[in-house]
């Protein structure tokens, strides 16, 4: 029987070629949405995969739609925590509602939706979980305060449930994005994109598919030794 797979925000962007990829691989994926109907039902017609709409940053939603997918597929055996939003401004212009917003769905989602999977994988001895940091968690970002703080977060995160996880067949890790050529970093300011750009060494955005094949890596069942691990993707942009 193939692994059920959740892509949190899974129709668009990182998270569409990521559901399209596990899909390819044989994963039974449900893939979810918070706002953009028409995108999803979009991608549900294209790529015949399941979506689901509910809002990560709120536990209750998390728990009900964890248990709708797996009476409609199966138990959850992989997870990816990809939704994530920006609310760039620097610090003197920003809104608690920007911190707010942006903490509660690029981190406290990953708790809510680790929390609802973890007991049944723990349960079955056997769980993936990847969750998508960026280049902007580990080095820092100006104009996103609240965005590296939240990403930031995700590699500690990722480090702490990976030892958890580790004696019960549970792998934690991350995929550290650079600039990849989506919605989110199409919508940078086109001079500061300009200059990001220039100062990455291969010399070009990232894919979404150069992160699909890393998730694809990570989640395998042969990959069991590999947990708590960041896998930058970024094209040499920042190493360390
Ligand atoms: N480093 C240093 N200085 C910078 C800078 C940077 N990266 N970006 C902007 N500045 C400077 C500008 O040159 C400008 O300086 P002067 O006043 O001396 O001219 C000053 O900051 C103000 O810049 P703006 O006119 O752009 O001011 P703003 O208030 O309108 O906007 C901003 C500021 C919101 C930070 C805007 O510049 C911006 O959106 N920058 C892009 C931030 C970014 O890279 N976000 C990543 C989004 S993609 C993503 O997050 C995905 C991922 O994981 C990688």
């Amino acid at each position: 029987m193939s692994k059920v797979a959740i892509v949190t925000g899974g129709t668009r962007g990182i998270g569409r070629e990521i559901s399209q990829s596990l899909a390819r691989a044989g994963y039974r994926v449900a893939a979810n949405f918070a706002h953009n109907a028409e995108a999803a039902e979009a991608f549900n017609r294209e790529t015949g995969i399941a979506v689901y709409q509910w809002d990560v940053c709120h536990f209750e939603a998390c728990a009900e739609n964890v248990a709708r997918i797996t009476q409609d597929l199966g138990p959850v055996e992989v997870l990816v925590n990809n939704a994530g939003i920006t609310r760039d401004a620097t610090m003197h212009k920003m809104s608690l509602d920007d911190w707010q917003a942006v903490i509660d769905t690029n981190l406290t989602s990953c708790f809510n939706m680790a929390r609802c999977v973890i007991e049944s994988m723990r349960a079955r001895g056997f769980g993936r979980i990847v969750n998508i940091g960026s280049i902007n968690g580990q080095a820092g970002q100006y104009g996103q305060v609240n965005y590296a703080a939240a990403k930031s977060g995700i590699h500690g995160f990722t480090k702490a449930l990976a030892q958890e996880g580790a004696a019960k067949g549970i792998t934690v890790n991350a995929v550290a994005p650079g600039y990849v050529d989506t919605d989110m970093v199409r919508s940078v300011p086109p001079a500061v994109l300009e200059k990001i750009i220039a100062r990455i060494p291969a010399g070009r955005l990232g894919r979404a598919a150069d992160i699909a094949r890393t998730v694809l890596f990570l989640v395998a069942d042969d990959a069991d030794f590999i947990t708590g691990a960041t896998l930058s993707v970024n094209g040499g942009q920042h190493m360390y």
